[in-house]
């Protein structure tokens, strides 16, 4: 019997995986779970046995056909575990490597890649299909159809096989739950307040949304100096918690933040806006262009539907102030040298990450986790992978 936590179960080509999954499928109105198989890594990929998956509110719009990829799918972007087996050509990853995947993947040597701005890496295009760099899908079910990975990862499955770019490597002693964090929420956070928005000392940054994301647009906003940090959210818990993680000031409303904003600032208005509810919706997006002032940044992490037009502004507003309004995807930030550079953050004590974890799921209580994230009783949720039952013989 092969204890999974011992690294590599062996290697004989052609063996067949089992992995249990959380799948949506056509007719889906909650994720289910189902056993796959799970093919051996081919060139430039590795399987690896996910330990923690943490539950972003990307995966939900999935759930609503907001944005729909291509089904079925395995879901789940946001992962940690060990590395078992890689295919040939794999030289910087080894069984036994604890990792981190990353949503964007970075192959290197693309135009982006190659100019530092790896977040847009274009093997990102796969991430609604599922589709891996080398053709093809790696989970089937019994009636041999073909399953593609959500970002190519899949991290709600209990194993995975996954394309070299989007793995990194972590420092051993790093706990390999909260790391599963630094594969988005934490990074897509903290770049969107430092990178994207480019928070400076003395700022005044304001974040709509205190959830996954948005707790940590709050910490990267007051590592990067912030004098005020406004975090707005509906939610009380989520209120308290976004003062708990550094916000100065925070509001449940938008209009409520705005009269603040102008006094705070001495009419002046924000540095920052940082759009980081579940759904950017038009009203928000409006508020976030209003609230900062000239010179200002709006940085939209948040998403809405793919086909959903929810910005109408009056252009004279963006020119005359020289606003700018921007996109932020995993940050802005360098997946393989970022999430190392947070983890020894974290590990330096200047990076809060066992606090975002407000409660662990196992993968049978995926929706419950799901529904706990929109009734706002979490800021993060982890599912932890039970990989006992599906060790390779
Ligand atoms: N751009 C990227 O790279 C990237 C990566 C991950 C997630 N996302 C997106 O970021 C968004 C946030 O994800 P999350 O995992 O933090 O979700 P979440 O559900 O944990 O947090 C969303 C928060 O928004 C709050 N909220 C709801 N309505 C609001 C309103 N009108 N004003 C202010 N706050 C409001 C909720 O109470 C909640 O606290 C989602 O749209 C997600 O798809 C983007
Ligand atoms: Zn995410
Ligand atoms: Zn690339």
């Amino acid at each position: 019997m092969t204890t999974p936590s011992d690294g590599p179960p062996g290697g004989e080509a052609g063996r067949i995986v089992r992995t249990r999954a959380v799948v949506l499928d056509e007719n889906s109105t909650e994720f289910e779970i189902r056993e796959l198989e799970l093919d051996e890594p081919g060139v430039g990929e590795v399987l690896i046995r996910y330990v923690a998956s943490g539950l972003c509110h990307s995966d939900l719009h999935s759930l609503d056909r907001s944005i729909t990829p291509r089904l079925p799918m395995v879901m789940g972007h946001e992962g940690s575990g060990v590395v078992e087996r890689v295919g040939p050509g794999v030289t910087r990853l080894s069984p036994g490597d604890h990792v981190v995947c990353s949503f964007v993947p970075s192959c290197g040597t693309c135009r982006y890649c190659a100019t530092g701005r790896s977040a847009l890496c274009d093997l990102g295009a796969n991430a609604l299909t599922g589709l891996m760099p080398n053709g093809g899908f790696r989970f089937h079910d019994d009636a041999g159809r073909d399953y593609g990975a959500w970002c190519t990862l899949g991290t709600h499955a209990q194993r995975a096989t996954v394309p070299e770019g989007s793995v990194v490597k972590i420092d051993p002693w790093i706990p390999l739950e909260v790391a599963a964090l630094v594969g988005c929420g934490v990074p897509t956070g903290w770049g969107s307040a430092l990178t994207a928005g480019g928070v400076g000392v003395g700022d005044i940054t304001v974040v709509y949304g205190a959830g996954g994301i948005g707790v940590n647009a709050i910490q990267g906003a007051v590592h990067g100096g912030a004098k005020y940090v406004i975090a707005i959210d509906p939610v009380a818990y989520k209120r308290d918690t976004a003062l708990d993680f550094g916000a100065t000031h925070v509001f449940a409303t938008a209009e409520d933040a705005a009269e603040a904003i102008t006094e705070l600032s001495w009419g002046q208005g924000a540095d920052q806006a940082i759009v980081t509810p579940g759904v950017a919706h038009e009203e928000i997006i409006t508020a976030a262009v209003a609230a900062v002032g000239k010179g200002g940044t709006v940085v939209l992490t948040a998403f809405a539907g793919l086909d959903v037009t929810n910005i109408r502004l009056r252009s004279a507003e963006i020119t005359q102030n020289q606003k700018t309004i921007k996109g932020a995807l995993f940050g802005s930030l360098n997946p393989h040298y970022d999430i190392v550079k947070l983890l020894r953050l974290y590990d330096a004590g200047k990076l809060k990450l066992d606090e975002l974890v407000t409660q662990r799921y196992t993968m049978d209580q995926v929706n419950e986790g799901y529904a706990d994230m929109l009734e706002g009783r979490i800021i993060r949720g982890l599912i932890i992978h039970d990989t006992s039952s599906t060790a390779p013989e």
